[in-house]
């Protein structure tokens, strides 16, 4: 496996781009907004640029990791050669499906194609394709050239080969892969988004102040945030999509959203991107200010 296609620049997308292309692979990095593109290249080189700063990348290991990256505006360019696809775009259905319905008549039968979703079934991305048993989930974590895990999820049809394939590929990167099968929410979100619920739902009854729950689950679960400051980063947009899911998927009502949370995103504080969540983030992000609704 040598070329590798990504299909989206955002967040995720040049960072995956980033790590293959730092691991010798060829990448062909895709998104239909060429500002996004643009981006993506400043982001890359600017996290290249640390890496050179903290002496853990040579200036031509930054120079060949650029040049192994090429950039295109359209899925109809950049996926022919490719042996596995990543696909990083927008959490949308439709779009996704599209897309996928897009690269099996695009990229050759053999190419793997891989979804970074957080929510949508991979069974169901799959299932728009000819080639069910080569859809497999990769879901990197944020930021993806610092964060060791790929959650890697097998379809309903996704064959032993594919899980074998990518597995060994996460490792060549230096990732650290975990395999889960095609349920809502995985496993990382299915544990983690219920938590960030359970934190918001116990603000909303008054057991406890923003600082004092994410202090307790800090210090006493040795978290490197606590829940309440981790959602202001997800955003909290992104958590009641993910509640969404793992409520309609499972219908059991512990996976409820708690008005608290679906009152902020729809008044629109929806965490560090609005600029005010469970904190205000008008001086930025060092310091910690409880947000103005919350503070006694
Ligand atoms: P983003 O909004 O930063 O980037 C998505 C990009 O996809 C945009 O630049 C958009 O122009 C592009 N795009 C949309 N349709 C396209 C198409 N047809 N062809 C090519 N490009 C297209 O989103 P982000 O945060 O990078 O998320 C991407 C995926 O990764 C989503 O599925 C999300 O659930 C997942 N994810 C996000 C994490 C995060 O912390 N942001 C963490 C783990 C997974």
């Amino acid at each position: 496996m040598n070329n590798i296609a990504v299909i989206g620049g955002g967040t995720m997308g040049n960072g995956i781009a980033h790590v293959f292309a730092q691991n010798g692979y060829q990448v062909a990095l895709i998104d239909v907004k060429p500002e996004i593109i643009e981006k993506a290249l400043a982001t890359i080189g600017k996290n290249l640029d640390r890496q050179v700063a903290k002496g853990t990348l040579t200036e031509d290991q930054k120079a060949s990791t650029l040049a192994n990256i090429k950039t295109h505006t359209s899925i109809a360019n950049g996926v022919e050669h490719a042996d596995l696809v990543i696909e990083a775009a927008t959490e949308n259905l439709e779009i996704k499906l599209n897309i996928f319905k897009q690269l099996d008549s695009l990229t050759h039968p053999g190419c793997i194609l891989a979804s970074n979703t957080s929510s949508i079934s991979i069974t169901k991305i799959g299932s728009v394709t000819s080639r069910p048993d080569k859809v497999i989930g990769m879901h990197f974590m944020n930021p993806v050239p610092v964060m060791k895990l790929v959650e890697i999820i097998g379809g309903y049809k996704t064959s032993a080969e594919t899980l074998a394939s990518i597995t060994e590929l996460s490792k060549a990167i230096g990732k650290v892969p975990a395999a889960t099968k095609d349920y809502p929410g995985f496993i990382s979100n299915r544990v983690l988004i219920p938590m960030i619920n359970e934190a918001i739902l116990s603000l909303e009854e008054g057991v406890a102040g923003v600082s004092e729950i994410d202090t307790i689950m800090k210090l006493g679960m040795a978290h490197p945030m606590g829940p309440l400051q981790l959602a202001d980063f997800i955003g909290l947009d992104v958590c009641l999509a993910i509640l969404h899911v793992l409520h309609d998927g499972f219908k059991n009502p512990k996976y409820a959203p708690s008005n608290l949370l679906v009152n902020m995103v729809t008044a629109g504080d929806l965490g560090v991107k609005s600029g005010r969540g469970f904190y205000d983030y008008s001086h930025g992000t060092k310091d910690l200010v409880v947000s103005p609704n919350f503070s006694l």
